[in-house]
């Protein structure tokens, strides 16, 4: 954990920023379920995440003021999320899309529910206006979680993906974030980490 990373949440899940000694963990959980969650990709290669990989994106994102999370649950590294630009174009700039991993061993554990909504916070108190997201139509815990979290379908895409010997549907999740469309969007001019630290996260 950095030395000047602001600790947030209770004593049982703590969600704070990432940090280069996650990197393993993080790596650990994504492949877990990049395994798990795709099957047989035949010659495919799967372009594997290395630490270096990784840790470069998490300066980068920092640079852009995107949160990137971890979960810790008693000490452990439980669950990561962050978010990157929805579109490279000027014209998204204000919108994200978001990836959430929970570690296999604490699923089903209240994590996402912790992780998810302090991703939405980040975000909002970075600037963004809007959160996307994509989840597999069979993936009844991320619609759920995303549902609770306050994402609506927006959308289908119907056979985008091939999983398991099968196409897959992806479906279109949307939250706004802070005032959403209801304003014009205000000039960033504070890091994330200080947006992350000055936010009341309250407690669970
Ligand atoms: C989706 C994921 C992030 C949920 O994380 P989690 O920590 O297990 O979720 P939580 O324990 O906070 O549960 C949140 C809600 O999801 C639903 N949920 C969680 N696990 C579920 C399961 N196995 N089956 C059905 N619903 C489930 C529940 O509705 C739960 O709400 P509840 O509190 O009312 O029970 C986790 O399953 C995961 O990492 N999956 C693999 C990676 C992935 O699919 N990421 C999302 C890509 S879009």
């Amino acid at each position: 954990m950095e030395a000047d990373a602001p600790v947030i949440g209770n004593p049982g899940i703590v969600i704070r920023p990432s940090s280069d000694a996650d990197v393993s963990a993080m790596i650990g959980i994504y492949e877990h379920h990049i395994r798990r969650g795709v099957g047989d990709t035949g010659d495919f290669e799967e372009e594997r995440l290395l630490p270096d990989d990784l840790k470069r994106r998490r300066k980068t994102m920092r640079k852009k003021r995107l949160p990137h999370l971890v979960a810790e649950r008693n000490g452990e590294v439980a669950g990561y999320a962050y978010a990157v630009p929805f579109r490279k174009r000027p014209a998204y700039r204000y919108t994200l899309k978001h990836s959430i991993y929970v570690h296999p061993g604490h699923l089903h554990a209240g994590i996402g529910r912790r992780l998810l909504p302090a991703l939405i916070e980040a975000c909002a108190a970075g600037g963004y206006r809007q959160m996307i997201g994509y989840i597999d139509a069979k993936n009844e815990a991320s619609l759920r979680l995303h549902e609770a979290c306050g994402f609506v379908q927006v959308g289908r895409l119907p056979s985008v993906g091939y999983k398991f010997g099968r196409w897959s549907d992806s479906v279109m999740v949307q939250c706004p974030l802070g005032l959403g469309s209801e304003t014009q969007p205000a000039t960033w001019s504070r890091p994330v980490e200080e947006l992350i630290a000055g936010h009341d996260w309250g407690q669970e």
